[in-house]
């Protein structure tokens, strides 16, 4: 296991363009390793190269489903549906915050794998919530310009009305 330092808001790395990922070779498959060792240890869903300084378009991600460990290489939206969800969102990168934030209900998503091959995902809910987020942090955009509301300290111990009802959140 090799962990990696999130940067935190305030670091202008995470404001920055990232730059094609060119080259899929062992350098590329030990960012992914530590990238996705980083984001299990600190209990998050998704991660962004950015967020550990790397200014490369890589992100991995696993919010819980089916998919697993998902990395993405020089991953680009394709299609976003019109209907969208308004829900809490938070990042490792702004640590002790949430927000509210509305996100398409569904995306699709063209990418490389780690060796370079041409994937296609369609992921809804929070899937392409997750989505949405790691791929702006690869064009230096976070979720606080995006969002509806910022969640006070109260509001994100609590339920709010915008979380999903519990007998839902509950299912898997
Ligand atoms: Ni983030």
């Amino acid at each position: 296991m090799a962990y990696r330092e999130i940067v935190e808001i305030g670091n202008d790395v995470l404001r920055k363009h990232c730059k094609k990922q060119e080259k899929f070779d062992h350098r590329l498959r030990i960012l992914l390793k530590d990238m996705a060792d980083t984001m299990y240890e600190a209990d998050g869903v998704g991660l962004a190269a950015p967020q550990v300084g790397i200014l490369r378009r890589v992100v991995v991600m696993d919010v819980g489903d089916d998919n697993g460990l998902i990395e993405m290489v020089n991953p680009e939206i394709t299609y976003r549906s019109e209907e969208t969800q308004t829900g809490r969102e938070g990042c490792l990168s702004l640590p002790g915050r949430q927000a509210v934030v509305t996100r398409p209900m569904t995306v699709t998503v063209k990418f490389q794998d780690r060796n370079g091959e041409e994937q296609e995902l369609t992921g809804s809910g929070l899937l392409a919530r997750c989505i949405c987020h790691e791929l702006a942090h690869l064009d230096g955009e976070l979720y606080i310009d995006v969002m509806d509301r910022e969640l006070t300290k109260e509001e994100m111990e609590s339920r709010i009305p915008e979380d999903p009802p519990e007998e839902a959140e509950g299912e898997e």
